[in-house]
């Protein structure tokens, strides 16, 4: 189901009989370019998608926060006062969250609302950070806190780490809070600097997803991560993002084959996502695309995170007269691949390519035409009780 104001709206009033103080919103992302360089320091290029998580609620007198989830139709109530972590699902990011901003040292109301979203689950869509950060903006609404994007992406980016207990990078928390309409955000996961890029004339973004999902996804993850801290010790530097392709060639000879491998995807990885920023900018969709076509190679054959479905859906787009370009997007093994298309052929784009996919892989896809939406914000304030 499509989540938008009004449902949300609907839903709160139909559970408390009074409109809502706030609706909150967050959105999930897809990534153009830039996968697996966010934990190394790098350069990103996001863009906040047009599915989001939702919240509509009131502030509370007390200490308790109350919240009905839609999309896994059960409540979780909660004091902030006694936060215990279990493993209740979604209700543990909720939970995550508030103790971040209370390690922060922000003083917290509670509150009570329902929580939906459209962002789908476990398709590298970026569905918990979407969730984090419509948390975080519902405590800085009800509580009257400052929203400092970075900040705040931080603090989501702790809670998944340190309270759910998963290792991601910065970027899912950061284009979530940070997004813009209608453009893509190139993130400095260093600085946390971002700088927005328009699309290139006549192009539109499409996701493209397997419906492959893989269990295997974390394990996977954190042995990346391994290989390329240990690939940046051999370099003697902090991050692989100090090395340069040139610095690259000239010392790789000092790495095993597999951390060599994973190093030159990441090495190579930063420079493509800078100059498809560039390329971006000068409005030359061809060589944004050729450079999302080489990113896909590099995280099949070196960074070795793909999958045989995602390799079919790649070759599948390709085939299209549409394409500019395309890749795997996300942590890989299974969920989505991006594609850059001529926006008067995506509809066909989208009909043909899941065609021939489902024909090839007997999987039905599911392929959305994206738009680049804000942020997380506040997008309606309504009374408040007296
Ligand atoms: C997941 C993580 C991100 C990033 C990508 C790969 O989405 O949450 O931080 O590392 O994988 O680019």
């Amino acid at each position: 189901m499509r989540v938008s104001e009004s449902v949300i709206r609907r839903a709160f009033e139909q559970r408390f009989q009074t409109p809502p103080a706030f609706v909150v919103r967050a959105p999930g992302r897809v990534n153009l370019i830039g996968e697996h360089t966010d934990y190394n320091d790098g350069f990103v290029l996001p863009l906040a998608i047009d599915r989001a998580v939702w919240i509509a609620l009131r502030p509370r007198a007390d200490r308790q926060v109350l919240a009905h989830s839609l999309d896994f139709a059960g409540s979780t109530t909660f004091a902030l006062d006694e936060l215990t972590r279990s493993d209740d699902g979604w209700a543990e990011y909720v939970k995550g969250v508030a103790w971040v901003l209370q390690e922060a040292g922000h003083r917290l109301h509670g509150w009570e609302g329902v929580i939906a979203g459209d962002v789908p689950v476990g398709a590298g869509l970026s569905s918990s950070a979407a969730l984090e950060m419509a948390v975080a903006r519902a405590f800085a609404a009800v509580s009257d806190l400052p929203w400092d994007a970075a900040k705040m992406a931080l603090l989501g980016q702790r809670a998944e780490n340190e309270w759910v207990g998963v290792r991601c990078g910065i970027m899912d928390q950061m284009i979530s809070a940070a997004g813009r309409a209608g453009h893509a955000l190139l993130i400095d996961c260093r600085s946390l600097h971002t700088e927005t890029v328009p699309f290139p004339p006549g192009t539109t973004v499409v996701v493209l997803d397997t419906a492959t999902r893989r269990g295997l996804v974390d394990s996977a993850y954190n042995e990346r991560r391994s290989q390329c801290e240990s690939a940046a010790r051999a370099f003697g530097v902090s991050a692989l993002r100090d090395v340069s392709s040139a610095c690259f060639e000239a010392e790789c000879g000092r790495l095993d084959e597999i951390t060599r491998r994973r190093a030159r995807h990441v090495v190579t990885e930063n420079e493509r996502t800078l100059q498809a920023a560039d390329a971006m900018r000068r409005g030359d969709a061809v060589a944004v695309g050729r450079l999302m076509n080489a990113s896909h190679e590099s995280l099949r054959d070196d960074f070795a995170v793909s999958s045989q479905e995602l390799n079919v859906m790649v070759e599948c787009g390709r085939r299209h007269p549409a394409c500019l370009g395309i890749r795997m997007t996300g942590a890989g093994f299974g969920g989505c691949a991006v594609a850059l298309v001529h926006s008067e052929q995506a509809k066909s784009f989208t009909s043909a390519v899941a065609a021939s996919y489902q024909a090839k892989t007997e999987i039905a896809p599911v392929l959305y035409v994206c738009a680049a939406t804000d942020g997380a914000a506040v997008v309606r304030i309504g009374e408040l009780p007296q």
